[in-house]
């Protein structure tokens, strides 16, 4: 699929992993709908992409509250039929398993599985009945590890990468590619309060630091484009190295 005059849905493009796929489609020319809650810092996004030579828009919706998927999609729906959709945004709560709440839980399941799931729900169909789309599920190595801290935000990314294989099986065969992306560690606004801890956690990767978020984005860049064809239900790893050693 051609990158250049396509339309790409990122989630959580206001931050982070999602910001720097949102700015590097951008540069691909694609427009980018550019979701998140907060309409001063979608606008500051929207604006560096246009003032890159690129174009983009705001869509603004709670993803976590129950009628926020529904809101998004009506917003969307203004600027046209969307050829990628980027399932990025999310929360990394962190905390045992029983100290962690049932609001927590809601939140976490809501924001990282359910909107997800909703929001592939209502576009792959569309890109299918064009017959062609991408769907690209930002995970984490944290689905594939068993950490003490991490049992819930785990379980809804290894349920993303679930769902990644099982909508390449439904929407592959109608010319949707559906496939994730598994970032380490990674230094954006979301992972600041962590400060240089995560310097130390990532010293003994083989990449030895902590990624930048243009570096995960790169990834996202050859799901959506034209070299990754034969790509479906894959998750590729971006994470200097860690689940390697
Ligand atoms: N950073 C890492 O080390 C790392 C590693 C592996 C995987 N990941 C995954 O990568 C994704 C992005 O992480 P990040 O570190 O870039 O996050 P971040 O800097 O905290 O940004 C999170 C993004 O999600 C949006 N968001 C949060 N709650 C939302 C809600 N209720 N409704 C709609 N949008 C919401 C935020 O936008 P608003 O505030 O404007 O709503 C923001 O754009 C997440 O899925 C995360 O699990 C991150």
């Amino acid at each position: 699929m051609r990158l250049t005059g396509s339309r790409a849905l990122v989630t959580g493009a206001t931050s982070g992993i999602g910001r720097a796929i949102a700015e590097a489609f951008g540069r691909e020319g694609v427009h980018v709908l550019v979701s998140g809650r907060d309409p001063a810092r979608a606008a500051e996004v929207v604006a560096g992409i246009t003032a890159a030579g690129g174009t983009a828009s705001p869509v603004i919706a709670d993803l976590g509250a129950p009628d926020g998927v529904a809101a998004l999609l009506e917003e969307a729906k203004a600027h046209g039929s969307i050829d990628v959709l980027v399932n990025n945004a999310g929360v990394y709560p962190m905390g045992g398993t029983a100290q962690t709440d049932e609001e927590t839980f809601e939140a976490t399941m809501s924001l990282n599985v359910r909107a997800p799931f909703f929001l592939t729900a209502a576009l792959a169909p569309l890109m299918a009945a064009r017959g062609h789309g991408r769907v690209i599920n930002v995970s984490s190595i944290a689905a594939h590890l068993g950490t003490p801290t991490m049992a819930l935000y785990g379980a809804s990314k290894a349920a993303l990468e679930l769902l990644t294989k099982a909508w390449a099986a439904e929407f592959g065969p109608t010319g949707v590619n559906v496939n994730a992306i598994a970032p380490g560690p990674t230094r954006t606004p979301g992972t600041a309060p962590l400060g240089a801890g995560l310097d130390e956690f990532t010293s003994t990767f083989p990449a030895g630091r902590p990624a930048a978020p243009e570096e995960i984005a790169e990834a996202a860049v050859y799901l959506a484009g034209p070299g990754a064809t034969f790509v479906h239900g894959a998750t590729i790893v971006v994470d200097g190295g860690r689940m390697a050693v």
